[in-house]
């Protein structure tokens, strides 16, 4: 399948970023089999393209995702264990394993309803930013089924115990202002402007190193689960793969315009990367 031929995704490219939309709105962007299959293709092929250098994943027309859907995915697929594996595969593979460890930044832009297993993709993006009168719910137990795939796993990782027991337990909506508040996205903001702070968010991203800020994203992820003695050897050996990896030699750019030229201060701003904005063809 290619990104050409979508039906239930709509990619839009703009100056480096690009916008990746579940394309449901009729369905309020619930998630069906083809709509899985589309965004893992569409994720692989965006992260080997030159034109991309930020994915913001979010829903077209108002809402984020209405989650599962619950009659493509869930009911028809019953009594189908082969199209329910290949569904069910797709469905983790690009809300999971791809986002997770994505080459280049991502961040869940919330809008509308976020619902139930929609929390995948906004937990396994980088960065979150809602609307503040989003709605968020994890509606799981209000109908007899656990917050599944990953979903409780990576909430319990991503915001405290008693927020996720509260909320999974519950059950209930709650908006943009109170997910900032628990940490389950980096900020809230008023709808009408959540398309240009997301944009905001992502030019900052992209003034960085891309390979300095991939092994950034890829420590902090991987040091949760270790220990200090396995993070000290971790962190000094992804150290020295920096060093192969960062075309702009960011380090020693860094410090000779901070020694030398004095002509930034490292606190305040990245160092003058050649080419800021374009996308990483380096890899
Ligand atoms: N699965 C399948 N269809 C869904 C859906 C879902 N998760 N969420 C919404 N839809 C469908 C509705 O069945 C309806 O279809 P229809 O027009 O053919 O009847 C359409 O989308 C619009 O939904 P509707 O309920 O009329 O919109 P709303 O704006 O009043 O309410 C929600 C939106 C999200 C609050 C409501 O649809 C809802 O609670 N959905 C279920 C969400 C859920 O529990 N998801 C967890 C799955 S893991």
């Amino acid at each position: 399948m290619s990104s050409e031929n979508l039906r239930s995704v709509k990619v839009e490219k703009e100056n480096g970023i690009t916008w990746v939309m579940l394309n449901r709105p009729e369905k309020r962007n619930a998630m069906s089999p083809q709509l899985h299959l589309e965004m893992d293709t569409t994720l692989a092929e965006l992260e080997t393209d030159p034109e991309t250098s930020v994915v913001v994943v979010t829903g077209a027309e108002g809402n984020f995702s209405a989650g599962q859907d619950l009659k493509t995915f869930f009911r028809e697929l019953e009594n189908d264990p082969a199209g329910r594996k290949r569904a069910a595969e797709a469905a983790n593979r690009w809300r999971w394993e791809r986002l997770y460890m994505y080459d280049k930044p991502t961040i869940a832009m919330v809008h509308g309803y976020c619902v139930g297993g929609a929390f995948m993709q906004l937990l396994a993006t980088d960065f979150a930013i809602a609307a503040e009168d989003a709605t968020f719910c994890l509606s799981e137990v209000n109908w007899g089924i656990l917050p599944g795939a990953l979903v409780s796993k990576a909430l319990v990782d991503t915001i405290l115990p008693r927020h996720a027991l509260y909320y999974a337990c519950l059950g209930v909506p709650f908006d943009g202002k109170e997910a900032a508040r628990i940490g389950l996205v980096n900020y809230a903001v008023p709808k009408a402007r959540l398309r240009e702070e997301t944009a905001a968010l992502a030019q900052k991203l992209m003034a960085k190193s891309p390979a300095v800020l991939r092994a950034t994203k890829q420590a902090i992820r991987s040091v949760r689960t270790m220990d200090f003695g396995q993070a000290y050897d971790y962190l000094a050996a992804k150290g020295q793969a920096i060093k192969v990896a960062d075309k702009e030699d960011s380090y020693h750019t860094g410090i000779r315009q901070f020694l030398d030229e004095k002509s930034y201060k490292p606190t305040y701003e990245p160092f003058r990367l050649k080419g800021a904005g374009k996308a990483d063809k380096t890899k």
